[in-house]
């Protein structure tokens, strides 16, 4: 247990949070502000994670010593740049539990594939008339991509709601239920309210209708064994930026049955398989839907990246970070004048919330002056924002190398904020 012992030692997957947290040299880092220098406490990882040595080594010795293109080259270094990127493939293959490497397409994060499906799907298989189920809770990728196509369609768009605590009025699911919805794409963890959905009955419900379901596990798939055969969704998009990957790189996983039946998205490069000058036909999968030279450093970084969660093991990451949750609610409500936004009774570490008269922009600055880093602003999901009536909040997200004692010390610079602030 991380919560009360003041001896505790938090571990996660058998090893200290300390040990691990020496695996990630920005961790170390001292942020100089205000005459202060302090240790940073780095609670922004719903915006992005810190990455291990380990990711950073396997792209340096990608660079190093194998730079090369993939899938074109037939001397050594292109072969062992191609070995790289489909190990990598593989490796995230076995992280999310997909059938097969074919489904696993190699995006540039969750917002390309919502936007690849949306291109792709949605436009050969939505017509005038047709509706798209979405939550109330999503943050602009899962929203804007389809508001786009509803209207070069003529689709309508439909919504889930979500109530005070900030969970999805799943019980309404039946009454907002038109034989219209074709598609269902909805939000597994908010990187607002911090509610973690039930995706599954949600997919579940989709089905026996007769509704395809995409979700967004952009804030899921770093923090909690997510098995795509288990919640049988037909798609499933997220960053490998969030989860100790470099920018640059994401996954969209996707049925077969279903990417077979898809037109590609982009063209040109990869993904074709010959050309003529008035037409061309098309790879197999999955690279239909990669053209042009890929991100490979990053697809290594990745590899790495999945394979250092893999290690800790993905349920042991959700189990701490459940408990460094439940050790930072109550403290966080405990302090005056500050509200938290979302309080579901599955949620993960995020937390946004206000301080009476204090903007949050302030507010994140003041912080900075602390050495503490937390995200300020309206987080990418303005209906969000417009349904708690507040033009932004501040959020401390955590991940599983953060500590009892960086949420102590957050809580004291909060408790000290007003008094800051006059
Ligand atoms: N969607 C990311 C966030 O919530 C960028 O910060």
């Amino acid at each position: 247990m991380v919560t009360t012992k003041a001896d505790a030692v938090p571990r996660v997957g058998g090893r200290t949070v300390e040990e691990i947290r020496s695996d990630f040299p920005a961790l170390a880092r001292i942020i100089e502000r205000d005459g202060k220098s302090n240790v940073v406490a780095y609670l922004d990882n719903a915006a992005t994670s810190q990455k291990p040595r380990s990711v950073l080594d396997a792209m340096a010795a990608y660079y190093e010593r194998s730079n090369a293109n993939v899938h074109r080259a037939l001397y050594t270094m292109g072969e062992e740049s191609t070995a790289l990127y489909e190990e990598s493939r593989r490796a995230v293959q076995r992280f999310v539990n997909a059938a097969r490497p074919t489904e696993i397409i190699y995006t540039s994060g969750t917002t390309a594939g919502i936007n690849l499906v949306a291109h792709s799907w949605g436009r050969a298989f939505l017509s005038e008339g047709d509706e798209i189920l979405l939550t109330e809770m999503e943050h602009h990728s899962n929203l804007v991509p389809w508001q786009l196509l509803a209207k070069e369609k003529g689709c309508r768009l439909r919504f889930i709601p979500f109530g005070e605590s900030g969970e999805l009025e799943l019980d309404r699911l039946e009454t907002l239920w038109s034989d219209r919805i074709k598609l269902v794409s909805i939000v597994h963890g908010s990187n607002v309210l911090g509610t973690v959905n039930d995706v599954k009955r949600i997919v579940d419900f989709a089905h026996e209708r007769g509704a395809v379901a995409l979700v967004d596990g952009a804030q899921s798939v770093p923090h909690e064994p997510v098995d795509v055969q288990a919640l049988d969704c037909d798609f499933l998009a997220f960053s490998g930026h969030k989860m100790l990957g470099p920018t640059g790189i994401g996954i969209l996983y996707g049925k077969e049955r279903l990417l077979e039946s898809m037109p590609p998205f982009l063209a040109g490069g990869e993904m074709i398989e010959a050309v003529w000058l008035d037409h061309a036909t098309w790879n197999s999968l999955p690279y239909k839907f990669e053209a042009g030279t890929p991100p490979i450093a990053e697809t290594v970084g990745l590899g790495a990246a999945v394979d250092y969660l893999g290690k800790l093991g993905m349920a042991a990451i959700r189990d701490y970070e459940r408990e460094l949750s439940a050790y930072a609610l109550p403290r966080l409500k405990a302090v005056p004048g500050l509200k938290v936004y979302g309080e579901a009774k599955r949620r993960g570490g995020v937390f946004s919330f206000n301080v009476d008269g204090v903007h949050p922009h302030d507010l994140a600055q003041y912080l900075d002056g602390e050495g503490i880093c937390v995200r300020s602003g309206h987080h990418c999901a303005h209906p969000i924002m417009r349904k708690l009536d507040v033009a932004a909040t501040a959020r401390a997200s955590l991940y599983f190398y953060n500590l009892p004692a960086e949420i102590d010390r957050l809580v004291g610079a909060l408790e000290r904020a007003k008094e800051f602030f006059g």
